[in-house]
């Protein structure tokens, strides 16, 4: 049973919250589909609410996905970029964030390349704080809208089987998607070159595999990161050639497996990288229902979190 409210103020991970908030936030998503599929997409919740979206890293999706779901609340909505801010002229995180908040900012929504940053901001403000990405720590709205569209697909993800691909090392969307399965009861595989999946993961409860094609065919999902070469200060793959050759996802492999998959990707894309054209854009594909599902998955959280000011 979901419990009626969250048992956190802020999202600075998936680690930590319970299997309870994940069900409400699911719940609450639901209805806030509902909501963002009618000919009127605004509801009042959030009138009165000013939420700063603070992005000191790159982002598409993340951010515009949460603008969105802020707007579509009818929240005030500030955006910040640290590439034409005063970060550029030495200002600290710390000092950037309590200026905003001093114009009377309630949530702070914010990705960081250094991991903890969030829940550095959470030590020292009194704002709800969401983290959209702190290195190579946590994605959680990336694995809550992640496991939200799996449940779409599959139902209760108890017992299901889910590989992630790829650069398991690098990848904080691998990390929060971990922790948001095996709360929820599934089976979770990581696949990928050995150099790219960390020593000691098997710690967390998933089992390792290095080879795709037979990971393809024991699991029901496969989400298929990108290599992270912006991550990478060594070489951790002979080259990206040779990575697609055994470690990219292409129609004729899937055709081969004779069965029914559900592909999954966080984005951003690297076509003919890790996962072919045709296997994107294939009826295997649920990658652009992954993007659509954030708005109404971000719209629960930043609802719920609001709720607890
Ligand atoms: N999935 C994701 O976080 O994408 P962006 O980096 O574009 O936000």
């Amino acid at each position: 049973m979901s419990a009626s409210q969250l048992s956190t103020k802020h999202l600075l991970g998936i680690k930590y919250i319970t299997k309870e908030d994940i069900q409400l936030i699911f719940e609450t998503a639901d209805n806030f589909k509902e909501v963002i599929n009618r000919p009127i997409k605004k509801v009042p919740s959030l009138r009165d609410v000013t939420i700063a979206n603070l992005f000191f890293e790159n982002s598409t999706r993340t951010r515009i996905s949460f603008e969105l779901a802020e707007k579509r609340l009818s929240a005030d909505v500030v955006n910040f970029s640290a590439s034409s801010s005063s970060v550029k002229k030495g200002e600290t995180l710390l000092d950037t964030v309590n200026n905003i908040l001093s114009m009377k900012v309630d949530m702070v929504v914010m990705r960081h390349p250094a991991p903890g940053a969030p829940a550095f901001l959470a030590q020292h403000i009194d704002a709800n704080i969401i983290n959209a990405g702190d290195g190579t720590h946590e994605h959680p709205t990336q694995a809550l809208l992640d496991a939200f569209s799996m449940r779409e697909q599959l139902g209760d993800l108890k017992g299901k089987k889910i590989a992630i691909f790829g650069d398991i090392l690098h990848s904080r969307v691998a990390l929060s998607n971990i922790f948001c399965l095996k709360k929820l009861g599934a089976e979770v595989t990581v696949c990928g070159p050995p150099t790219l999946i960390p020593k000691h993961i098997g710690a967390l409860g998933v089992n390792v595999s290095y080879n795709l094609k037979e990971t393809l065919q024991w699991c029901d999902v496969a989400n298929i990161l990108r290599i992270q070469l912006e991550r990478q200060d060594i070489k951790y793959i002979p080259s990206i050639r040779e990575y697609t050759q055994y470690f990219g996802v292409n129609k004729r492999l899937l055709d081969s497996l004779n069965k029914k998959i559900v592909i999954m990707h966080p984005g951003p894309i690297n076509r003919g990288v890790e996962i072919s054209s045709d296997v994107a854009d294939s009826e295997h594909s649920i990658i652009l229902q992954q993007v659509e599902n954030g708005v109404a998955v971000r719209m629960a959280i930043l609802f719920l979190l609001a709720g607890k000011r």
